[in-house]
């Protein structure tokens, strides 16, 4: 193996991005971190530079000018806008797909087409460029049914519509999204599909060509709401193992999923090395791909970091040397739980600049991971995004992790705080006699 990196720029400012800092920051090799642009808390772990992630020439000089020897990139925009090319062709090694592979997130007709053609399980779809020949589709189909913007939306692309008329609304507010982020004329397309139902899970597999390594199991929090009411968001807590995902499940995944999947990939001709997030449907038929994301989960990365025993900079250095074939994984046997401080009104409007004082002392088995927070003129944290942090603990039982978290939760303080009170109590559930 090749000697580990001495500096690692980590690109984004989420909360995903704070876990990998931290995880990164971990390595035995002791690496400097830097990242750009980060946010107040990865600022007191990690130098920020002010430079935002989709400033493509921008990061390529910072990591230039500060001798990075290899750059990570958590969020999608910078990589379908080929921010790793870009490192490549100025010979900075960088872990993440190239805009090949991102596009993979990047246009969901696109994937559909390829889990079609590798005949790997999905539900039924049709895309369509036209609201009438849509609303004509989708009449077809029975309701509940989904319809999805073709491109990157920040959370916003899907909407599960109960009903036809609410699919019908659905497909001309998705229509009007751009296609890309940097094309406004491109038109804009839709995918309609039909409703899958059972229990998601997400899986996060480090790719390296036709090599692999699927990263402990998580389950995300879509909606806003207890009891997945309301919107959907970018995620309002996770926590990792899922254990829906037995060992005769996780092989049948393997095997019917992630192995397709990996090799399709591979064989349309695309050298992907970085995460493969992989959101599966549990049917009552077996596992199904809801979609594929390019990048890590967030908030999943932050429950699935922390149970990863090994040193997270040598597993992603490896992947994105080539090098994965012989590589095994150590999971600590932990439950983990992360809950995500929103501010309230998120996904809609929300305020921001809110003041946010933050417990004192945290106990050793809890992190705050911090996503939408900023410093005011007078050096005040305050809330600058819709997610403004995320609660993780670790514990011996979910139920020990989820009580440790949420006793942070009540001690933060903030006026628009607001925070989903059942992170894990579907598997706590299945644990009661
Ligand atoms: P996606 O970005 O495609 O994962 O969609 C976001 C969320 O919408 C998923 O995590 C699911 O909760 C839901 N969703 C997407 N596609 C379907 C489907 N075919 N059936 C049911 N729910 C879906
Ligand atoms: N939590 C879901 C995502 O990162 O897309």
């Amino acid at each position: 193996m090749s000697t580990l990196p001495r500096s690692v720029l980590v690109v984004g400012a989420g909360g995903r991005e704070h876990a990998l800092v931290r995880a990164l920051q971990a390595s035995p090799a002791r690496p400097r971190v830097l990242a750009a642009p980060g946010n107040a808390g990865i600022a007191e772990d990690a130098p920020c530079i002010p430079v935002a992630a989709d400033n493509v020439r921008g990061l390529v000089e910072l990591a230039r000018r500060e001798s990075i020897e290899f750059v990570v990139v958590g969020p999608e925009v910078p990589l379908s806008l080929g921010l790793v090319d870009a490192l490549l062709d100025a010979e900075i090694p960088a872990y993440g797909p190239k805009a090949d592979g991102a596009r993979l997130e990047a246009s969901k007709i696109y994937t559909k087409e390829i889990l079609q053609k590798y005949g790997i399980p999905t539900a039924d779809a049709a895309s369509f460029a036209s609201a009438d020949e849509a609303i004509a589709y989708l009449r077809s189909r029975p309701a509940p049914i989904v319809v999805k913007a073709d491109g990157l939306a920040a959370g916003k692309g899907v909407v599960v519509a109960t009903h036809h008329d609410d699919a019908e609304a659905a497909v001309r507010t998705l229509l009007a999204i751009p296609a890309r982020p940097d094309s406004a004329e491109e038109p804009s397309r839709i995918l309609i599909e039909d409703c899958l139902v059972g229990e998601e899970t997400s899986l996060l597999v480090v790719v390296s060509g036709r090599d692999y390594v699927i990263l402990p199991t998580s389950q995300d929090h879509k909606r806003v709401g207890d009891h997945d009411t309301g919107p959907n968001t970018g995620g309002m807590g996770t926590y990792s193992p899922a254990e829906v995902v037995t060992p005769a499940l996780w092989d049948r995944i393997d095997r019917e999923i992630v192995r397709p999947s990996v090799d399709a990939i591979a064989s349309e001709g695309i050298d992907f090395r970085g995460t493969l997030f992989i959101g599966i449907m549990l049917t009552a038929d077996g596992p199904q791909v809801l979609e594929y994301n390019t990048r890590f989960g967030d908030p999943e990365t932050q429950v699935v970091l922390p149970r990863i025993e090994s040193d997270v900079l040598e597993l992603l250095w490896t992947a994105a040397q080539g090098n994965l074939a012989d590589y095994t994984l150590k999971v600590r046997r932990e439950h983990a739980v992360c809950v995500v401080i929103a501010a309230r009104g998120y996904p809609d409007a929300y305020p921001k600049g809110d003041a946010l004082v933050l417990p004192a002392n945290l106990p050793d088995t809890v992190s705050l991971y911090h996503a939408g927070t900023a410093r005011d003129s007078n050096g005040q944290l305050v809330t600058a995004g819709g997610r403004v942090l995320g609660v993780a603990a670790l514990g011996p039982t979910l139920r020990a992790a989820v009580d440790q978290a949420y006793a942070v939760c009540d001690q933060i303080e903030c006026r628009s705080k607001y925070f989903r009170r059942d992170i894990g109590a579907r598997q706590l559930q299945r644990h009661q006699p």
